[in-house]
């Protein structure tokens, strides 16, 4: 079957409070691997994911291939500044949060005031935003241990017209299931960027 195989370079980049998780998810992307001692990043890291033969539209038999650069981001406040400096390229940006912490998810807030900041400075276009629940195998463990709602998840990305991306695990999802919710991302700025055309946007869900 002919396909039409555009490739497509995007930069993500992993944000979020200190101890979220954000290195655990990279993890999964460079070696498919877990270590409950990870340590605190300083800087940044980078790697390159390809995400091949993305079905964008079936009837029209048009697929395309994207090369995805991932930076994984210190979430120390310490670091705020060099992290802010790496919004400016990214396509998509991946906010994360504890599920069993609530302060991480308040502190999204923070997170998307900083970013939306920074980006309307820089009156860039077509950038998306994730949201992501992290830990979620501690609150499978122990119910108790929730401290934030799925709904509550839900209702800051309507309110902000951010993406939500569902809840994970670092340590119990594999690269395959990290890959798809990745995928499920980059095929919506996929479908939105076609269709914006004010140049000063973000992309909203
Ligand atoms: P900074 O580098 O300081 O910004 O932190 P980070 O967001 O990169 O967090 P990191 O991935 O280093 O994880 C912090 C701690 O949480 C480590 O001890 C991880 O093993 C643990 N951790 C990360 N993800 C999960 C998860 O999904 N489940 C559980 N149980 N522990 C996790």
């Amino acid at each position: 079957m002919a396909k039409n195989m555009k490739q497509i370079e995007y930069k993500f980049i992993l944000l979020g409070d200190s101890t979220v998780g954000k290195s655990s998810i990279f993890s999964r992307f460079r070696s498919n691997s877990f270590s409950n001692n990870s340590i605190f990043t300083v800087g940044i890291e980078k790697m390159v994911v390809n995400f091949d033969n993305i079905e964008i539209d079936k009837n029209k038999n048009i697929y395309k291939n994207f090369k995805i650069t991932l930076f994984d981001t210190a979430g120390q406040e310490r670091y705020k500044a060099i992290t802010k400096s790496y919004f400016r390229d990214s396509k998509g940006i991946i906010l994360i949060y504890s599920i069993n912490n609530i302060t991480t998810f308040e502190h999204v807030q923070i997170w998307l005031d900083s970013i939306k900041d920074s980006l309307n400075d820089w009156k860039r276009s077509g950038y998306a935003i994730m949201l992501l629940g992290n830990k979620l195998d501690i609150i499978e463990n122990n119910i108790n241990e929730r401290q934030v709602l799925i709904e509550e998840a839900e209702q800051l990305c309507k309110e902000q017209g951010i993406y939500w991306g569902g809840e994970c695990s670092a340590k119990t999802f594999d690269l395959k299931q990290f890959k798809e919710i990745f995928e499920k991302f980059i095929k919506e700025i996929d479908r939105k960027s076609t269709r914006l055309n004010s140049s000063h946007d973000q992309i909203s869900y």
